[in-house]
């Protein structure tokens, strides 16, 4: 069996096959390959043999999506109630969905605790004792996990290392006497949780493995008969085309090593991890114009509504010009810019592409995670149509949105 490798570049799709899909369904347009999500899911399982591997939802929460990995035999992390109802409606079952409530608004928990009367095996984490209290309030007295704040955290960014966020999670020195405190109430306590932070590099592996640390520290001091210990997700993927893969054997091996003494199965939550690196973005350029010393703007059909992260986190993604005729084109620094009044609507800064005409088509990498889920309206923009890759095949399975989805709910 060929190996996948460890990540699929942007230059590894086919220019051909995306400039198709473009002409045939219109851009923007985000491009998912569920058939890489599946090998991403397979790497995973490979690298933890004997852990449950629970898909963070919230990365991309596409029904396709949703329904490969439940077919593939994935867990769901589900960080909202609508989260969860889209799991069980795309076929995972109740004892695959683990609900991980940060400050969760009273209809979550509504509806969260209503579903989990017919599904005894669905897990409810908790950050706080409050949550706790609130729990028991609705009469839920199920599988309770606890969400401990482990005080350091490590991600692409200050705003992703939740780690070291104390809004989410109990700080681990309150946690022993709260998991026994639930206990006693009647909860079925069955583990412990911590997330060091999104995206996590080659270089946050200490920092992780810190994490880990505390989670058995935890576990180690608790009379709670645990069931689990879920590490969390956040590994990351390279966005930069120089960048190296997140090596995940020796994240797996320190992560078996630190829990090897306790009697706990072990939990992994990537979200990331599964989807970037199965996703493009197809967009067009519409205007073009030079930008003085900084080269050439390049203003695309997408931009911060269709894919938030470069104006949210400065984050980077590659680009890619589709055209099959530039060899005859100067190369230059070109910037691309979104159809939003905004000055951070830029998608790329000063990349070198060949000279962009009107009418060209470009690719951004890594659009499968955070993308098409972070997508607004702003600006009365209808949300791009998604198109799938199956087994050969491509279909659509988010239709593009209309100006008429986004007054649907409007009253004169
Ligand atoms: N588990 C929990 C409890 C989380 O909060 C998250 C992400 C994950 C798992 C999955 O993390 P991943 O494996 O995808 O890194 N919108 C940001 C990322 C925010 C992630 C928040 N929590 C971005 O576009 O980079």
């Amino acid at each position: 069996m060929t190996r996948d490798p460890a990540v699929r570049r942007l230059d590894d799709w086919g220019a051909p096959e995306l400039r198709d899909l473009a002409n045939e369904y219109g851009t923007p347009l985000y491009v998912l390959d569920l058939d890489r999500v599946a090998r991403n899911f397979e790497r995973v399982q490979a690298a933890f043999p004997n852990a449950a591997v629970h898909y963070a939802a919230k990365a991309n929460a596409g029904r396709a999506v949703l329904s490969r990995l439940a077919t593939e035999g994935a867990g769901v992390e589900c960080a909202s109630a609508g989260e969860v109802e889209r799991a069980l409606e795309a076929g995972f079952a109740g004892e695959d969905v683990l609900y991980t409530a940060v400050n969760p608004p009273a209809a979550d928990l509504d509806t969260v605790v209503a579903l989990a009367r017919d599904r005894p095996e669905l897990t409810i984490t908790a950050g706080a004792r409050d949550t706790v209290d609130r729990l028991a309030e609705r009469g839920y007295d199920g599988r309770l996990c606890l969400r401990v704040h482990p005080g350091t955290g490590a991600g692409h960014g200050e705003s992703v290392a939740t780690g070291g966020d104390a809004s989410f999670g109990v700080p681990a020195a309150d946690v022993p006497a709260l998991l026994e405190d639930a206990s006693d109430r009647g909860f079925d306590v069955v583990g412990v949780h911590a997330h060091t932070g999104s995206g996590l590099s080659n270089e946050d592996r200490e920092s992780h493995l810190a994490v880990v640390e505390t989670l058995a520290s935890v576990a180690e001091r608790t009379t709670v008969d645990l069931e689990f210990v879920d590490v969390g997700g956040g590994f990351g993927v390279p966005y930069r085309p120089e960048e190296p893969p997140l090596d995940l054997d020796p994240i797996a091996e320190a992560t078996r090593e630190a829990l090897a003494h306790l009697d706990v199965d072990l939990v992994v939550e990537p979200g990331r991890y599964l989807v970037a690196d199965a996703g493009v973005l197809l967009t067009t350029v519409n205007t073009v114009k030079p930008a003085g010393e900084q080269g050439t703007f390049a203003g695309v059909d997408a931009g911060m509504t269709t894919l938030l992260r470069p104006a949210l986190y400065d984050a980077f993604h590659h680009v890619r010009s589709l055209e099959p005729d530039t060899a005859d084109r100067e190369e230059t620094a070109v910037t691309v810019v979104g159809p939003v009044c905004e000055s951070t609507d830029v998608l790329a800064e000063g990349r070198r592409l060949p000279e962009p005409d009107r009418g060209d088509r470009l690719a951004i990498g890594n659009a499968g995670a955070y993308g098409i889920e972070m997508a607004n309206q702003y600006t009365s923009r209808p949300r791009p149509a998604v198109v799938a890759l199956e087994h050969g095949e491509d279909r659509i399975v988010r239709r593009r949105e209309t100006t008429e989805d986004i007054t649907a709910m409007e009253e004169p």
